[in-house]
């Protein structure tokens, strides 16, 4: 079931979008080399509980902090710890944000300093994805046909999609229905009813697709070792187009 959200509670979203989006903004400024990973996390931690809300991902399913800092050729879901930042590093911070009974999502893939050029069309590309997604977007549109744009622009550009991580459905909860896959048929899947309100999130590797998940059963890393990147928003379903929370 695809929930349509009402305007108040759209609204509420928004707020907590708001934070994403400024915390995001927050950590952009201030992620550089010789940071680690932790202290990254402790940035949105802080920025979070100051805003009056709460870090969504802090304790669900037992994760162990506030975002989710994934370098390199993490994917998602990588854990704070000592890993200390350098020159060449991509990193996605992905944060969700809990206030008034409603979650918001967001990632950004940020560069520290000078990287590769492939890390930078990787990054670039990625993005992308989540602007061609949009394209036409809109009330009536086939869910599966946001996942068709993403893989279709990403494999021209000779990158490939993750397949076993998708986008989702937020409000009350962080991970709500329908699941939004970055690869898929083009019209196909259940039509978005105006007002759905969903977490749009392309995650691109510069190699193969395939990954697994490290021994702390949270780290997700691709296969070949080759760099990945991820970018998400949280974007209301219009009657003619789409809202992007957290932009
Ligand atoms: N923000 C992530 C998402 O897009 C959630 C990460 S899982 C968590 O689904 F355990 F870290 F919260
Ligand atoms: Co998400």
């Amino acid at each position: 079931m695809i929930s349509a959200k009402t305007e108040e509670e759209i609204a509420l979203l928004r707020e907590s979008c708001r934070i994403v989006k400024e915390c995001l903004a927050f950590v952009g400024e201030r992620i550089c080399a010789g940071m680690t990973t932790k202290e990254v996390d402790a940035l949105v931690y802080d920025f979070i509980r100051a805003s009056g809300a709460e870090p969504s991902c802090l304790g669900y399913c037992g994760y162990p902090a506030s975002a989710c800092v994934s370098v390199n050729e993490t994917v998602v879901h990588g854990i704070p710890d000592g890993r200390v930042l350098q020159e060449g590093d991509i990193v996605s911070v992905d944060l969700c944000a809990y206030k008034n009974g409603f979650h918001g999502d967001g990632a950004r893939t940020f560069c520290i300093g000078e990287v590769s050029p492939e890390k930078k069309k990787l990054v670039r590309v990625t993005e992308q994805c989540f602007f061609e997604a949009l394209d036409g977007l809109k009330a009536g549109t086939p869910l599966y046909d946001i996942g068709y744009k993403v893989q279709r622009y990403a494999e021209a550009n000779g990158f490939s999609v993750i397949r076993s991580y998708t986008g989702h459905g937020i409000g009350r909860e962080m991970h709500e229905d329908p699941s939004v896959p970055n690869f898929g048929r083009r019209g196909t899947g259940p039509r978005l009813p105006e007002n759905a309100v969903l977490c749009i999130e392309p995650m691109i590797a510069a190699g193969g697709w395939r990954v697994k998940v490290l021994e702390d059963g949270w780290t997700a890393v691709t296969l070949d070792g080759r760099p990945a990147a991820h970018y998400e928003n949280t974007v209301v379903i219009r009657e003619d187009g789409t809202e992007i929370l957290t932009l």
